[in-house]
């Protein structure tokens, strides 16, 4: 089995606005995340750290570069191969954890479950397995998110990405609207994942967040201008 997880080779990202104004959002980006790895991506806002997130996870297509996930080329997958290797592969989570309010948290975990196909019975015990991989509680099905604190609907945002047991978890500020404690236990959770065998990488801004990480990726104008170990003497 291939050692390497997410490999990109010479990722760049453009926007260009409706006026003709150019975005170097990354600018050849090459990194290989191995499987197991717990990497944090630092930088300050707006120099590339959600766009280097989103395309690997394949939520944006890079504007040259090559990218492989798990082996495979996705550059030339079309997007319903996408959403599929997405669905099975990588979980995603957000800061504003962007859980559907209107449904419960039951309703809310089994949507992944919903788009692989996968029998209620079976959904059922994958949305109670994630659940409590993430350290939520069995009481919380039956809420509503927004009844919830906002440290625990990140626990059950976490939950959602698990529910499909992807091998790869995106994480893009996932602290940045908690308190420092609520922002602590979402920290041990994304600890445990990493140590029960997901390869989780974590976008922040925050250097105490993102020591959390064995290796923090420092993130400049578009491009890894530092890449270190992170010691944990502190
Ligand atoms: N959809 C888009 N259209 C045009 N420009 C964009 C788009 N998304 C990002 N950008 C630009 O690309 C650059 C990198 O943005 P990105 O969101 O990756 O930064 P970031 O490091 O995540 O910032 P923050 O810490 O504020 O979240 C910025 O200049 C941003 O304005
Ligand atoms: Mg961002």
């Amino acid at each position: 089995m291939d050692a390497e997880i997410i490999k990109l080779v010479n990722i760049s990202k453009v926007y260009v606005s409706a006026g003709g104004v150019k975005t170097w959002a990354l600018r050849n980006i090459n990194l290989s995340i191995c499987r197991g790895d717990f990497i944090s991506i630092m930088g300050p806002s707006g120099h590339g750290k959600s766009t280097l997130l989103y395309i690997m996870g394949t939520l944006e297509k890079p504007t040259s570069g090559k990218i492989f996930i798990d082996g495979e080329d996705v550059i030339l997958m079309s997007d319903e191969e996408l959403s599929r290797l997405r669905n099975r592969k990588i979980g995603f989570v957000f800061q504003q954890y962007n859980l559907i309010n209107r449904m419960t948290v039951e309703e809310n975990l089994e949507l992944p479950a919903i788009k692989l196909g996968l029998p209620r019975s079976e959904r059922k015990k994958l949305v109670e397995e994630a659940l409590l991989k993430a350290g939520c509680e069995l009481s919380w099905l039956k809420k509503r998110p927004i009844h919830l604190s906002g440290g625990q609907q990140q626990r059950v945002a976490i939950a959602r990405a698990l529910v499909t047991n992807p091998q790869i978890l995106l994480c893009d500020e996932p602290t940045g609207s908690l308190d420092s404690k609520s922002a602590e236990v979402v920290l041990d959770t994304l600890k445990k994942l990493n140590t029960l065998g997901h390869t989780v990488i974590l976008v922040t801004h925050d250097k105490n967040v993102a020591s959390i990480a064995r290796k923090i990726l420092l993130i400049r104008d578009g491009m890894i201008v530092d890449e270190k170990p992170v010691t944990q003497s502190g």
